[in-house]
């Protein structure tokens, strides 16, 4: 069964915390962050005080996704602010190596996303220090856009490339999954999806998050 991580970027911002409550209390796994510095991407999403608010009501692991340049600088904030997982941008680490062993030094787990312009083949030789690959299927930024189709191929080719090392990383996805998109890339091989607008824009967002869980 699919690792299920709503996206809070799609959220009630306003009503944080019942928003929280409904995510304890459906069948999702993780609360997908999304943080951003309108520099990396072109949108500012919310910082490290809104994501302890988040920790504080939440009974599942935080799944955060840095959309930052020098992610390095705030690994130490994102243990502090209750990250469990934490995926840094492949296209913002010069020295990736060294910026995965520092999220497991703070005793997280870590992940690196691609864009949908970089290709699986640059994670090579770093595949096996990856607890987790989250695949872009949208260009970072903003949610509610559609999903780029290239991103089924390229979740097969980083399973072929998972089980070619034998390293155990989980394949995550992000940006326009659906219950259609979301069943290719199941079968493409990915372990948990992400979904945004799917989720909270639907009228009930529970049942829709039973609709991936059942994929
Ligand atoms: C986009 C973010 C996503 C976003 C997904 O940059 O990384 O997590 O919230 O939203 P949807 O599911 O609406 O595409
Ligand atoms: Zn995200």
């Amino acid at each position: 069964m699919a690792i299920i991580s709503p996206s809070v970027l799609a959220c009630d911002f306003a009503n944080l915390q019942s928003e929280v409550e409904l995510i304890n209390a459906s069948n999702a796994d993780w609360f997908h962050i999304d943080i951003m510095d309108g520099v990396f991407v072109p949108n500012i999403s919310f910082g490290f005080p809104v994501m302890k608010a988040i920790a504080k009501h939440a009974t599942k692991p935080l799944d955060v996704h840095l959309m930052i340049v020098n992610p390095d600088n705030y690994i130490k904030a994102c243990k502090d602010a209750g990250a469990e997982w934490v995926t840094v941008h492949y296209e913002t680490c010069p020295h990736l190596h060294r910026t995965i062993q520092a999220i497991k030094a703070e005793g997280m787990k870590a992940g690196v996303a691609l864009n949908p312009h970089t290709p699986v083949s640059l994670l090579e030789d770093v595949i096996n220090d990856l607890d987790l690959v989250l695949i872009m299927s949208v260009n970072p930024g903003f949610g509610g856009q559609s999903f780029i189709e290239n991103a089924i191929e390229k979740v097969a080719k980083l399973k072929r490339l998972i089980n070619d090392k034998g390293a155990s990383t989980l394949i995550e996805v992000d940006g326009g999954v659906n219950n259609l998109t979301g069943k290719k890339l199941l079968l493409a091989g990915a372990d948990a999806l992400v979904a945004g607008s799917y989720v909270f824009k639907s009228e009930d967002p529970t049942a829709t998050i039973d609709v991936l869980k059942a994929l």
